[in-house]
């Protein structure tokens, strides 16, 4: 393994927030971690250095065609003061999924765990430690070569920035009003919908946007060929409780497959409640909803993770799911999921990753 160079700050930002009021995404810590991909040469000089801005040439590659891809994960400060990643592996696995889609070199995912857990012993003070707070972890990979041709980059780079953060949706726990997208699509199957690349948040960011003139939280996408098959939420997966069954969109290439998705559904199999991954069209939804069927939907994400849904608007109609309140089976998956992130219950899945 290469050996990682570390250049700690001489001036440590004060910590001086509450942690009561923790958004998401706007405090960084005061390291991270970078590494250069040169042809020929592979992934190199390997480095924690202070947190700062980057030099970036303007015509470098990712400003013009977007060869961009990012994870997301997060490390939780156990009750007993030590610090802990969920499933991070399947995080750097997904990296290189997303990799080999934008023609980015793959990373060697033991050396980015091993470089991972440095950056975040050395800014170890940066893990909040309220109910509900965490250090969201943000790895990404751009195309820095100043070139104007549509090709792949010959010089990229991949960084892992550090952000404490609180609850993603100012409503937390409580559940969001979700607009069914009728006009605009997010991914097609061979496009890049699986894949965590920048290219796909900024499709969905008008849909967003009108969403939210309506006083929706988020848009859920259809499939964007017959329009009509529930996909995602752009910043989450979907499930839906049905007569008792819980029903997720199966992945067939254009919906991401989530690492708390999957968990979800690996809880609820060992709960034995049983759970479908299959296609799901909008109007079935609706038909289980007239006939008093439809009873629980929650979206699940790194940064969302278990967020109840309690309304959902498709057309002209409105869907007012568990009376716009949190349902018990969305309530005990989160209680469950953050029981065993923030380390207060046992991990029976081999999920969580000690940082030391
Ligand atoms: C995550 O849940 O980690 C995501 O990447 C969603 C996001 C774009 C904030």
């Amino acid at each position: 393994m290469q050996e990682i160079k570390i250049e700690r700050t001489t001036a440590p930002k004060p910590r001086d927030y509450d942690e009561h009021k923790l958004g998401f995404g706007d405090i960084f810590t005061d390291h991270m971690f970078v590494m250069d991909y040169y042809e020929g040469k592979g992934w190199v000089d390997a480095r924690i250095v202070p947190y700062g801005p980057i030099p970036l040439d303007p015509a470098a590659m990712v400003l013009h065609y977007a060869q961009e891809v990012f994870e997301g994960m997060k490390a939780y400060r156990r009750a007993d003061g030590k610090i802990q990643l969920f499933r991070p592996e399947r995080n750097f696995a997904r990296l290189n999924l997303s990799n080999e889609r934008l023609c980015i070199p793959k990373v060697d995912e033991a050396f980015c765990l091993e470089a991972l857990k440095k950056l975040v012993e050395i800014d170890a003070d940066w893990v909040p430690s309220l109910e509900g707070t965490s250090l969201y972890i943000r790895p990404f990979i751009i195309a820095v070569d100043p070139h104007l041709g549509v090709r792949p980059a010959n010089h990229l780079m991949l960084i892992i920035i550090l952000s404490p953060v609180g609850a993603y949706y100012p409503e937390g726990l409580n559940p969001v009003k979700i607009y069914v997208e009728k006009n605009y699509v997010r991914a097609v199957k061979g496009g890049m919908g699986f894949t965590k690349t920048g290219g796909n948040y900024a499709a969905s960011l008008k849909a967003q946007d009108e969403a939210h003139d309506q006083n929706y939280t988020q848009v859920l996408w259809l499939d964007g060929v017959e329009r009509r098959y529930i996909e995602e939420v752009g910043t989450m997966n979907v499930f839906f409780k049905i007569d008792g069954e819980v029903v997720t969109p199966a992945l067939e290439g254009s919906i991401l497959g989530g690492i708390t998705r999957a968990s979800c559904i690996e809880i609820l199999k060992s709960w034995g409640v049983p759970v479908s991954e299959r296609r799901l069209a909008i109007d079935e939804l609706y038909a289980a909803y007239e006939a008093g069927k439809l009873e629980e939907a929650f979206g699940s994400g790194t940064a969302a993770v278990i967020s109840p849904i309690g309304e959902l608007k498709w057309g002209d109609k409105i869907m007012t799911i568990n009376n716009g309140e949190i349902g018990p089976l969305s309530q005990k998956l989160y209680d469950t999921l953050t029981g065993i992130q923030w380390g207060k219950l046992e991990d029976t899945f081999h999920w969580t990753c000690p940082i030391d």
